[in-house]
């Protein structure tokens, strides 16, 4: 059987940044909860990153804290110490021992989205930009906290604090890149949603004001590493962490067309679809679209969401946009998601209840598909 994927525009070259890729198929960044309790790497994540690796491939690695005060959670990563550089760098060396890998790490700041329990110091303060919680429950089952406005003295030094992250990242761990994490609610988008930004000041109300920490952040990782080194992630129509925007294609097209005239070398931009079902209530959204944002950008744009349950879309994006399209909950699951791709092989289920669990089932014993055939003798094609 031939496979669709493999005739498809997902198997053609491109370039981003420094690098040039043989195929489309990008790893999403997939926060896994495996790192020890000082939120470094383990070994098993290095073995994780390497299954996932491809030759001349781009993977995304986990949102990881820019420093100790931009929030925790347990087991999950951070890049600001010595020792978290360290165990980085095993992974970025057993990704790189494919050759033309390709490693760019997530740089998150939480902001309202974490709790002072996991806040260093005798009396941490949550931020955000407004003093607006999280509607809901956090996952300790408590009531979101009611974070603190930033002041701007405190929005400066966390725009710093992702420009180190980012060196940490490059000139210390290893990585070839960093992505922003501007999406999913957390403190980049609680700064550009309506439903989270009250500010009178220069950082709230009109869309620019609400663009402003976004866009100081990436100018600021674009001079610390270099604009071929520095990409974004936004999620538009993510209801993650009670993210809602009053305007959503005016508010995204500003950032676009900012980012296009002032960075536009930069890596990548990388969308979440509107049809995706991880970040939304709303399912199957097909009403809204990536489009207007493809096209006020000129340089590789990554599609995500969706493709999981609807693989076939994936080589279709592909086609009809030039997209790279990046794979979540599929690639959790199927550490040789480019090569059953490739061969049109059935891929196998994703385990949700391992998702965040630790331990290395539901990790890094997803078989690969030669292993589950005698000799590849069941080979579809
Ligand atoms: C276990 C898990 C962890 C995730 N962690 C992150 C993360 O660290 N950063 C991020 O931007 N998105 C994260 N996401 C969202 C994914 O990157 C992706 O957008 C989502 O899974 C939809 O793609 P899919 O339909 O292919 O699964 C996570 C999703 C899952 C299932």
């Amino acid at each position: 059987m031939s496979s669709p994927f493999a005739s498809s525009a997902l198997f053609k070259p491109i370039r981003v940044g420094n690098q040039q890729l043989d195929h489309r198929i990008v790893l999403c960044p997939l926060n896994r909860r495996r790192c020890d309790n000082e939120y470094a790497p383990t070994d098993s994540m290095i073995e994780y990153y390497r299954q996932r690796a491809t030759p001349n491939a781009l993977v995304i690695m986990e949102a990881t804290m820019i420093s100790a005060d931009a929030g925790a959670y347990p087991h999950a990563p951070g890049i600001y110490s010595t020792h978290q550089i360290q165990q980085w760098r095993k992974v970025t060396d057993a990704v790189h021992e494919k050759p033309g890998a390709t490693a760019f790490l997530q740089i998150r700041h939480a902001g309202r989205a974490s709790t002072t329990q996991f806040l260093p110091g005798a009396h941490p303060r949550l931020v955000s930009a407004s003093a607006v919680p999280v509607p809901g429950k956090n996952e300790l089952g408590n009531d979101y906290e009611i974070p603190q406005e930033l002041t701007v003295d405190e929005i400066n030094k966390i725009v710093n604090d992702f420009s180190r992250a980012a060196r940490n990242a490059v000139e210390e761990a290893g990585f070839d890149g960093v992505e922003i994490h501007g999406a999913n609610g957390y403190l980049i988008d609680q700064f550009i949603n309506t439903s989270c930004n009250k500010r009178a000041d220069a950082y709230g109300g009109s869309i620019e004001h609400r663009s402003r920490f976004c866009l100081q952040v990436v100018d600021a990782v674009v001079a610390a590493i270099g604009v071929e080194k520095t990409a974004i992630r936004f999620s538009p129509w993510s209801e993650f962490l009670g993210m809602e925007d009053a305007t959503p294609y005016e508010t995204w097209s500003y950032l676009v067309s900012q980012l296009e005239q002032q960075h536009p070398n930069m890596a990548y931009i990388h969308f979440i679809e509107p049809r995706d079902d991880f970040s939304r209530k709303t399912k199957n959204d097909t009403q809204n679209s990536l489009d207007p944002f493809r096209k006020l950008w000129s340089g590789p744009f990554i599609s995500a969401g969706g493709y999981t349950t609807k693989p076939e879309l994936a080589a279709q994006v592909a086609d009809s946009t030039n997209n790279l399209i990046a794979f979540g909950r599929s690639f959790i699951a199927n550490p040789d998601l480019v090569e059953r791709l490739k061969h049109n092989w059935p891929l196998n289920k994703y385990n949700r209840e391992t998702f965040y669990k630790g331990g290395d089932t539901g990790y890094i014993d997803y078989p690969f598909y030669e292993s589950t055939t005698a000799r590849g003798s069941q080979k579809l094609e």
